[in-house]
């Protein structure tokens, strides 16, 4: 281990992200009323430039007025390389009690636009005498986000959860498809004749998770956008988890539960987990620092992999 210590990651469930626009006042009881860990109510791309102004006060009222139960609310502002973004963060910390969880502030490109954001919510947080410090979440979905991924996750102590933009990501890439997530007909290897799709999203994910592990951010995986191709939309969670990353959005609310489910660890692997711990501490009361589990080797490494899984258990059993 470096001298320097991985800080943990945040308590906070964040298995999915279910996301409204703001626009839509009528998604707001049932968002609240879902399974779903975080609500994000959109200011930014599912809202109309013309109905930028009256989405902002709806969400103003739907944070003060709607019952948002144990959820994490956040609210999507606009891009900073727009006119509305700063009217966003002005007129929500002003007008709006302390219940807003978070902020995320989409297509960040570098640490200097958190430290633009983190100014001004700080300086309103002061003027209004707001005691309890809003949470960041970004979204990394350009060249520039993905470049600078390292220095944007360790950008402020607000920062709290991060998470991949499909398809404002591939636009930014140059890449050839309109797909957003998951498998890419023309993203494959041939062997004898066959062909293997491989995964075109697999390094910005792990980027990803690597920059929001060393600075203890969560990091997420964003939307699919296939809602009718539930087994498209496991299959890309399922990586997910498996590289890190601790939830995914939904963008309907069919897809609240299959994120839950995959980003609930089962029965089985916290059974599992739990055995490995028990014969660890078997192991070292032998004094023996490895040993077998059922057939395979087991040291203190496994240890570290197995209480991911029972910490994870424990925070959703918590809730
Ligand atoms: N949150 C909560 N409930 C939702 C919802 C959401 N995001 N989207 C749809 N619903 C509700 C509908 O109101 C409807 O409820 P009902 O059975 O009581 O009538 C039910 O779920 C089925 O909805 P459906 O008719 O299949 O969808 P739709 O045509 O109304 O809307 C979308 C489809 C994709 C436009 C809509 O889901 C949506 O706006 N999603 C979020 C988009 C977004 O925020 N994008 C930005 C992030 S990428
Ligand atoms: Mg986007």
């Amino acid at each position: 281990m470096s001298f320097r210590l991985q800080p943990p990651s945040p308590a906070v469930p964040n298995r999915c992200q279910l996301f409204g626009p703001a626009s839509r006042t009528a998604l707001f009881e049932k968002m609240a009323a879902s399974a779903a860990d975080v609500i994000n109510l959109d200011l930014e791309d599912s809202v109309a430039p013309s109905d930028k102004d009256s989405a902002r006060a709806n969400a103003i009222q739907a944070i003060n007025d709607i019952d948002w139960g144990q959820k994490t609310l956040s609210i999507r502002i606009n891009g900073l390389d727009t006119p509305w973004w700063y009217r966003d963060v002005v007129d929500i910390l002003e007008q709006s009690g302390d219940r807003l969880d978070r902020i995320m502030i989409p297509k960040v490109g570098c640490a200097g636009d958190i430290y633009a954001v983190d100014a001004l919510v700080t300086a309103i947080e002061r003027a209004k005498g707001r005691t309890r410090p809003l949470r960041f979440e970004v979204i990394i979905e350009s060249a520039a986000g993905i470049a600078h991924v390292e220095e944007i996750a360790a950008a402020s102590p607000r920062m709290e959860a991060m998470s991949l933009g499909a398809a404002d990501f591939a636009a930014s890439m140059g890449m050839a498809t309109t797909g957003i997530g998951g498998t890419q007909e023309n993203y494959y290897m041939l062997h004898a004749g066959q062909k293997h799709w491989s995964d075109p999203w697999h390094w910005a994910q792990a980027a990803i998770v690597a920059a929001c592990r060393t600075h203890g951010v969560l990091p997420v995986d964003g939307p699919f956008g296939d809602f009718s191709d539930d087994e498209g939309f496991r299959a890309q969670a399922l990586r997910s988890a498996t590289l890190g990353m601790v939830g995914k959005w939904a963008i309907h609310p069919k897809q609240i539960a299959l994120a839950n489910e995959v980003f609930t660890p089962t029965e089985a692997a916290i059974a599992d987990a739990r055995a490995i711990l028990e014969a660890m501490e078997a192991a070292k009361a032998r004094g023996e620092g490895a040993t077998t589990y059922k057939g395979k080797l087991i040291d203190i490494a496994s240890m570290k992999q197995a209480e991911v899984i029972v910490k994870q258990a424990d925070l959703i059993a918590g809730m």
